[in-house]
């Protein structure tokens, strides 16, 4: 028997939970399914089997809209925590269950809202655009949401004469302050995936694959991102690779977006971008918490589940729905 740990959110206690071996997980996550009337929504960077499992499969724009649009009983969110309270904030009378609730971010982590309320209060003119990737805390103190999709076009969407404020992740804010020309103040969060990719050994690959194009996430640093022939969002470089005429690609994000991209194409060479140590760590390990184990779990036990404050949902939604607005 495979013992498995499910963690009670609402008490906090640990709970054993035994699976047997030989029960067909795919099979009975499906049966789950029916008996709930829930959605399976799963980010590209879940392991394979829950991508193929998942009833939708995208990026974290695409997610929230699904989210929004959707009319089953119960979301199940396979994706990292920051993505299942958005679903909540935007579904607060629905289940939203998350498969291991210690699937967090660190661009989230690194942002606590009563530091960035400090933060916001130095620049009291200031519109706050904070990135997708944060808490419900933060999105309660933010003027508008945006993701790497559509990040360029909520900037562009601030009056001219208005400061801004960018958080959390310092190296899209970078990225955004070259494409826009706008002046912003940055948080100094980032993401442990995308900066963890050498540049050198970027640059080590591209030699040994001339006719390779190197294609980055914007949360990526700047010197990997001035050797991008690309940089856009997950579904912006999955739509990029289909299109494009090249053959071979070393791809900086995180390399679970592969199975689309090869899905996509045929005949077309994906290689991972290495990371500094010779570690997996270009995968991420929040992602990676979520198990086709813990999947069935959450369903079965319908926990644990997203449980949020009314106050602070109320507020955050109003950021969220800015961003969905500007976004159809
Ligand atoms: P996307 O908006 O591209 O899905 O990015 C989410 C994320 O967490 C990237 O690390
Ligand atoms: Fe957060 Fe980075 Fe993981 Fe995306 S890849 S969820 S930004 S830690």
């Amino acid at each position: 028997m495979l013992q498995t740990e499910v963690i009670n959110n609402e008490q906090d206690i640990e709970e054993l939970e035994y699976i047997d071996p030989t029960l067909d997980l795919e099979f009975e996550i499906l049966e789950l399914k029916k008996k709930l009337n829930a959605v399976i929504l799963a980010h590209y960077y879940q392991e394979n089997e829950i991508q193929d499992i998942a009833d939708y499969v995208g990026d974290s724009l695409q997610l929230a809209q699904q989210a929004e649009g959707t009319d089953a009983g119960v979301i199940v969110f396979a994706g990292v925590h920051f993505m299942a309270e958005t679903a909540k904030i935007l579904n607060p009378n629905k289940l939203v269950v998350l498969p291991d609730l210690e699937a967090g971010c660190s661009l989230a982590e690194g942002c606590p809202p009563h530091l960035l309320k400090k933060f916001k209060g130095r620049y009291p003119d200031h519109v706050l655009i904070s990135y997708i990737n944060c808490s419900a805390g933060v999105k309660a103190l933010s003027d508008i949401i945006c993701t790497s999709s559509n990040a360029e076009k909520v900037v562009n969407s601030v009056p001219e004469n208005k400061g801004i404020i960018f958080a959390p992740d310092k190296n899209l804010g970078k990225y955004l302050i070259k494409k826009t020309g706008r002046d912003m103040i940055l948080w100094q969060g980032s993401c442990i995936v995308h900066e963890t990719f050498s540049e050198k050994k970027i640059a080590k690959l591209a030699l040994e694959h001339p006719n390779a194009k190197i294609i980055a996430h914007p949360e990526c640093e700047e010197a990997v991102l001035n050797k991008a022939d690309f940089i856009g969002s997950t579904s912006q470089l999955i739509k990029f690779v289909q299109e494009d005429n090249s053959n071979e690609f070393i791809v900086a994000t995180e390399p679970g977006v592969i199975k689309k991209m090869s899905e996509n194409t045929s005949g077309k060479l994906f290689i991972p971008a290495p990371p500094e140590s010779n570690c997996s760590c270009n995968e991420c390990p929040y992602m990676r918490l979520n198990t086709m184990e813990k999947l069935y779990l959450c369903m079965k036990n319908k926990r644990p589940e997203i449980i949020l404050d009314k106050g602070l949902t109320e507020k955050a939604l109003v950021p969220i729905k800015r961003m969905l607005e500007i976004s159809k």
